[in-house]
C-alpha cells in the first residue's frame, strides 16, 4: 500500500477524533506487515486524564483485531509543523510495534520521516525483564 493510502487513512479518521477539552484533532493510521491499515483518532473524555492518543488507539484496536506485526504509522494533526506522538505513545509502538517508519503531515503534507528507534533510543522494554 503506498504512503498515501495511509496519509488519506488518517486524515479520515482524524475527523472522528472526541476532542472535545482540547479541540487538537489528530488521526492515525497504521500499516501491518500484510497491508491492512488500522486507523485511530485521539479519544478524550471529562476527567481529561483518561485520553487515548490516536496511535494508541489505532494500535490497540489493531491488536484486538488480531494483527502482530507492522510496518508503518502515521500520524495526522492540523499544524504547521509535525505532532510526534507522545513518550506514553512511543513506548507502546515499539513494544508492540518495533522500529516502526513514523511519517507525521498536516492535512496537506508530510512534515517528517523517522524511524521509532530515532525517537525513543533507549527503550525499556520486555528484553530487561529476563
Ligand atoms: N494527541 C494525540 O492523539 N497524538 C499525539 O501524537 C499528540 C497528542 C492528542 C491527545 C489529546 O487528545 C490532544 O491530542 C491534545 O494533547
Amino acid at each position: 500500500m503506498s504512503e498515501s493510502d495511509l496519509l488519506t487513512a488518517a486524515r479520515r479518521a482524524r475527523r472522528l477524533a472526541r476532542a472535545d477539552f482540547s479541540r487538537f484533532k489528530v488521526g492515525a493510521a497504521l500499516e501491518t506487515r500484510d497491508g491492512a491499515i488500522v486507523s485511530g483518532c485521539n479519544i478524550e473524555n471529562a476527567t481529561l486524564g483518561l485520553t487515548m492518543c490516536a496511535e494508541r488507539v489505532a494500535m490497540f484496536k489493531a491488536l484486538s483485531e488480531g494483527h502482530r506485526r507492522f510496518t508503518r504509522i502515521a500520524v495526522v494533526a492540523d499544524t504547521l509543523g509535525p505532532t510526534p506522538p507522545c513518550g506514553a505513545c512511543r513506548q507502546v509502538l515499539w513494544e508492540f510495534g518495533g522500529d516502526l517508519e513514523v511519517v507525521l503531515a498536516n492535512l496537506r503534507r508530510v512534515s517528517g520521516r523517522y524511524r521509532l528507534s530515532d525517537l525513543l533510543p533507549l527503550p525499556f522494554d520486555a528484553r530487561l525483564l529476563t
